[in-house]
């Protein structure tokens, strides 16, 4: 036997027992005569007391221990004299009378402490090191917690956990595939899903009525704090419903999630259009957690020959509230911050409401004291607070204005992790209109269905057709996202038209969805939530890469394997793949 108890459980009602102990060395003590011990393993720490006096062999062997040395211990629980109040087994100690070595260790890259000296890069490369970090182990277990529950949510409500298959063909969700070679298909290939949504919607047709996946999707598409390639959803489908239903279960998920991980009763989600998002906040996933909505001012501004707003679009405010004393300092960082390319506005107008009732702005020349007031009354400003304007080109002014929002609300103290601002963001548009190449694409998938009432308007003007479409956004995060389906076959070809495919090529690429339409589709629909998104928001992490054991960097590499790597040309010929790098044609 190596061990009866773990590191995390021994308190004083143990005083004098005999206990077998095994873990890592956390950290060693040498006080003269005595030799301490921080013994870790999953459950926790346990001091380990060795005494030159009354064993010097043992106390010897204790003080050739390393770091992350694995070892196994034999002693008696006793009280300690000094008290360590921040730890559960601060009021005990082992007095070993034996001690073996399991496995020696080099000194880790990094201490394995809640505050590591190691950085990210180092840490990602040594992630099995990183893991005995209590702080990311912590993580993983809350993941596993919400995944556990989440399956006892729904298995009491009748869903039942399919898998679908991995190796399959493309499937249309906007980004881009991973792509795998077929040995025995020579020159075909599969890819890798980026969700099992064609799949799901199939076992509709086959009549599973209630049916989740916690389930792996890759997606080849630019990282970000909350992306990886490779993730997890919790992916549902149910048939015979209505969007209200979907909405009705899966709210109640979260809520039972809530109340399980955090012990918290959280209300009724609010509700909010995708084009109320759009005009107030600027972003179909609003951090709802402070106010600070936009306020339109386009027909205040006019006519006051300030060209730069004249000639825009939108010109919209934002009201940060108790900021008119910002320095020039600060507002030129504002300034320099919507600036910056990621961003791209061309400069930022501001306008104090002075604490004596005066405005002072950086459009003084153009725009009189009245003028100043009346933008001041519409964004009800208070004296003492701070209006920020932008102008441009709608859309993307609102974009831009969003940032700065989100922007100063971060400074101001308003996105605490520990608040929790939840909403669905409801009637998604249908298409969206490339316009570059002059075509649309589908806002959510192809599957979606347009608003029974705006059907008339697929011809006329697509653009404005309403879908049967929702994400769920909690801290201006979309942490899921579905739509209730297409399920009339006739709708469904209408839909690929739309999308700019020939009846040929949606043959070819859906063909299996409309043939299985053809025998008795029921009505359905979803949702997937993003289980990193949902795990780190409950965990209150900056990134999703913090709650994924072994996550990829930005670049999307696993630093600890090595991957993707090339691979040799024994394999290739096998497969039958050439590799032509863009270098190597220029070099040819
Ligand atoms: P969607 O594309 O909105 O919908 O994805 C659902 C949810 O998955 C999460 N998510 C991601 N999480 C981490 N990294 C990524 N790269 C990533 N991409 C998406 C988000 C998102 O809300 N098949 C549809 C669902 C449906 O219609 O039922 C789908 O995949 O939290």
């Amino acid at each position: 036997m190596y061990r009866n108890r773990t590191c995390g459980e021994l308190r004083l009602a143990n005083v004098d027992e005999t206990v077998l102990l095994a873990g890592w060395v956390q950290r060693i003590r040498r006080m003269g005569g005595m030799t301490f011990i921080d013994l870790r393993d999953r459950y926790g720490i346990t001091q380990l007391a060795f005494n030159q006096e009354t064993d010097a062999a043992l106390w010897e062997q204790a003080n050739e221990l390393g770091r992350e040395y694995v070892i196994q211990v034999e002693g008696t629980v006793k009280e300690r004299s000094s008290k360590n109040k921040n730890i559960p087994t601060g009021e005990i100690e082992i007095i070993v009378s034996c001690l073996h070595i399991l496995n020696a260790s080099e000194t880790p890259p990094f201490t394995i402490e809640d505050e590591t000296d190691g950085g990210d890069d180092l840490r990602m490369k040594y992630r099995y090191l990183d893991l005995r970090r209590n702080v990311v182990r912590k993580n993983l277990e809350l993941r596993n917690q919400v995944a556990f529950e989440t399956r006892s949510f729904l298995n009491e409500r009748n869903f039942l956990e399919v898998e679908t298959p991995v190796l399959i063909n493309s499937t249309p969700e906007g980004a881009r595939d991973f792509i795998v070679s077929s040995r025995m298909n020579p020159g075909q290939f599969y890819a890798l899903p980026q969700s099992p949504q064609t799949f799901k919607q199939l076992l509709m047709v086959s009549g599973f009525d209630r049916y989740f996946q916690i389930v792996k999707c890759f997606r080849d598409e630019d990282l970000r704090a909350d992306r990886q390639p490779e993730f997890t959803q919790i992916d549902c489908e149910m048939a015979f419903v209505s969007q209200e239903d979907i909405l009705e279960v899966f709210e109640a998920l979260t809520k039972y999630l809530f109340k399980k991980i955090k012990g918290l009763d959280i209300a009724d989600f609010p509700r909010m259009s995708y084009a109320d998002a759009m005009k107030y906040y600027g972003n179909d996933k609003p951090d709802t957690r402070f106010e600070m909505k936009f306020v339109e001012l386009k027909d205040l501004t006019e006519g006051k020959e300030f060209v730069v707003f004249d000639s825009s679009e939108y010109v919209g405010a934002i009201c940060a509230e108790g900021c008119a004393a910002y320095t020039r300092k600060q507002l030129d960082e504002l300034t320099n911050f919507v600036k910056r390319p990621q961003i791209g506005a061309k400069g930022l107008v501001y306008v104090k409401c002075e604490t004596d009732g005066t405005f002072k702005s950086s459009v003084d020349k153009f725009y009189s004291q009245d003028d100043l007031r009346k933008w001041a009354e519409r964004c009800q400003a208070k004296p003492g607070d701070l209006l920020l304007l932008l102008s441009g080109e709608k859309e993307k002014t609102q974009k831009q204005l969003s940032e700065l929002r989100l922007e100063m609300g971060s400074r101001l103290g308003l996105r605490d992790k520990d608040v929790y601002s939840y909403l669905w963001v409801v009637d998604f548009p249908l298409l969206e209109k490339d316009e570059e190449l002059g075509r649309f694409f589908a806002k959510h998938h192809p599957f979606t269905s347009p608003k029974q009432e705006d059907i008339p308007l697929i011809d006329t003007a697509p653009e404005k057709v309403r879908a049967n479409a929702y994400d769920m956004v909690i801290n201006g995060v979309e942490v899921g996202g579905g739509s209730i389906r297409i399920y009339d076959n006739q709708l469904q070809q209408t839909m690929f038209r739309l999308l700019g495919f020939t009846p040929e090529k949606a043959q070819e690429q859906f063909g299996f969805l409309m043939d299985a339409f053809k025998y008795g589709a029921p009505p359905h629909g979803g949702i997937a939530f993003g289980l990193d998104r949902l795990v780190s928001l409950f965990a209150g992490l900056d990134s999703i890469r913090d709650c994924i054991a072994f996550p990829k960097n930005n670049s999307g590499r696993d630093m600890m394997i090595d991957a993707p790597s090339f691979i040799d040309q024994e394999q290739l010929d096998e497969l039958g793949i050439q590799v032509c790098l863009k270098e190597d044609k220029a070099k040819k």
